[in-house]
Formats: C-alpha cells, sequence, structure tokens
C-alpha cells in the first residue's frame, strides 16, 4: 500500500446562546444553543499506509497523543466500524484553537478527522450515519461536523441548521487560565439559574437577518458561575463593549469571551488593545465549510 496524505482543517465554534434545560436520566445536561464557526483553525494531516504510521503528533507538548486524543479516537472508531484496514496511521495536529477554552477544538478535529477519512474512502457513511458516530465521540462533535449557524439541543448533538449570522467581525479572547468541562457543568446549581437568554427572540433575530437584535440576546447561563471567581471575564466583556461591540458573551463553559462588531476598524482596535495583556485574542469572520 502506498502511503497517502489527507489534509483537514477544523474550525473553532461559538455559542451565541447557552442555555441548560435540566438533568437528563444519562446524567448529561439537556441543552439549547445557537452555535456559530468562526475562521480561527486547526490544520491537520492524517497519513495512511505509513507502517508503524505513530500515532499523533502535535505542535502542543501538554497534549496527550495516545487513545486519550480525540483526533485519534475519531479515526480509530472510523476504522473500526468500516473494518478498513489503514496500513498504518499517523496524525499532525497543528492547533491554533486555544485548548479547554469553550471553543470545542478537540471535538472539531475529531469532526474533520471524521469527514476526512469519509471523502477518501469513497462515503461507507451516509451524513445521518457520520452524525452518529460523531455523538458517540463527545456531545459537540455532530455540531462540529455540520459548522455554520445552527441550533443545538439535547446532549447538544441535535443539529437543526439555521440562516446563516449576518455579516460581522468576532473579537475573540482567551484569558490566561482553562476551565474543565465537567467541573464548570457540575458547578451549575440549575434551581439558581437568576437569568437565561432569550433563545426564540435570538432565532427570530437570526431569520430578520438583524444583526444587532441577535447580539442583544447573546447570553451563555454558565458566564455568572465562572465569572464569579474570575475578574477576567468582566474585564474583557467590558472592554469589548467599550471598544464598540454590539454584545460580548462567553463561550461554551468559558473561558473566553468573545465580542461581535459591524465595523471592521473598531473590531480591530478592539482586538489589538485586548492582545497587550491577553495574548490569545483573535480577530476573525464566520465560517462555513
Ligand atoms: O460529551 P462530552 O464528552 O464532550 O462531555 C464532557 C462532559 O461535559 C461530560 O462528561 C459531562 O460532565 C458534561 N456534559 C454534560 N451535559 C452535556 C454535555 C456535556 O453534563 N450536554
Amino acid at each position: 500500500m502506498s502511503a497517502v496524505v489527507l489534509q483537514a482543517r477544523a474550525y473553532a465554534k461559538l455559542n451565541l446562546t447557552v442555555d441548560v434545560l435540566g438533568i437528563r436520566p444519562d446524567g448529561y445536561h439537556e441543552m439549547r444553543m445557537i452555535m456559530q464557526t468562526v475562521g480561527l483553525c486547526d490544520d491537520i494531516q492524517i497519513r495512511l499506509g505509513v507502517p508503524g504510521g505513530g500515532a499523533v503528533r502535535s505542535n502542543l507538548g501538554f497534549l496527550p497523543c495516545d487513545e486519550r486524543n480525540i483526533a485519534l479516537s475519531a479515526a480509530n472508531l472510523f476504522f473500526e466500524e468500516t473494518g478498513i484496514q489503514h496500513g498504518g496511521l499517523g496524525i499532525q495536529l497543528h492547533k491554533r484553537i486555544p485548548v479547554c477554552a469553550g471553543m470545542a477544538g478537540g471535538s472539531s478535529d475529531a469532526a474533520a478527522v471524521l469527514r476526512a477519512l469519509n471523502g477518501h474512502y469513497g462515503l461507507p457513511f451516509t451524513p445521518r450515519e457520520l452524525e452518529e458516530l460523531a455523538g458517540r465521540l463527545g456531545s459537540d462533535v455532530p455540531y462540529c461536523l455540520a459548522g455554520g449557524t445552527a441550533l443545538a439541543e439535547g446532549r447538544g448533538e441535535r443539529i437543526t441548521p439555521l440562516s446563516p449570522m449576518p455579516d460581522c467581525w468576532f473579537v475573540v479572547c482567551k484569558p490566561g487560565f482553562s476551565v474543565s468541562t465537567p467541573v464548570v457543568f457540575k458547578k451549575l446549581d440549575l434551581n439558581s439559574i437568576s437569568a437565561r437568554p432569550d433563545t426564540e427572540g435570538a432565532l427570530e433575530a437570526l431569520a430578520e437577518g438583524n444583526l444587532p437584535k441577535l447580539c442583544r440576546r447573546m447570553f451563555n447561563v454558565f458566564e455568572e458561575y465562572v465569572a464569579r471567581d474570575r475578574h477576567e471575564i468582566g474585564d474583557i466583556k467590558h472592554r469589548l463593549i467599550e471598544s464598540g461591540a454590539l454584545g460580548a458573551t462567553m463561550t461554551g463553559t468559558g473561558p473566553t469571551v468573545f465580542g461581535v462588531f459591524d465595523n471592521a476598524e473598531l473590531a480591530r482596535g478592539s482586538s489589538t488593545e485586548l492582545k497587550s495583556d491577553y495574548v490569545n485574542t483573535f480577530l476573525v469572520k464566520t465560517n462555513k465549510f
């Protein structure tokens, strides 16, 4: 078997809204979230037919390179389910999406691996079947397969595509600490959630293509829990709004905060200003692959 190299791109997601409706019998939480992919991406190289291929390598020394790496789990699941012999597998990750940041970097890597392998081997799985495989890897992986603007419900794996978000700029800023998703879920006391997003209003704004109305409705129920212990969340939000963002919120279980701008100059200024204090600051646009 001669060696083959596949190239894939994995895009970051942001949550425009996050609501947690309850706890499910399986222990997961019932979610309702509006998601958006943005142009910040990881590059993935998948090598096939390389005897002793060498599993996973990445530009981040602290990332696990064994089965704990979700990109490798995705490839292993694909080959187990199809019975295809890869003849030696190697995965090279060039990470740009910050890790443990609420941007689904790992989930997006897994989705990109599934998509690339399914394409390369002549679509052994239908889109529906691939979505089911993705759901086994993690709650955010089915959304990452679809990308674009979408409503995610259930565990996060039930996806409804939505009208694309109007043209805008995002300033995305990750403070210098990370959070653990299971820990944040555990900390959440469903009875003491003091405010929830107006998801219906946000869906209406998207259908109307009304960016200011959408931005006024961006809201994340996890934010008060994460911001309680860390002043950086409030600091970044405040600075985004002061510099002209139409709205700003935390994404996922945090700690990354983003602001949405309808003006490129203001977005650029805000990004430059925040980057002087927070190195993981990015200026990006929406992305749909
Ligand atoms: O599905 P995934 O493995 O990405 O989830 C990571 C953790 O986040 C789960 O183990 C669970 O603690 C929490 N979670 C949850 N409810 C969800 C999604 C994730 O409680 N809908």
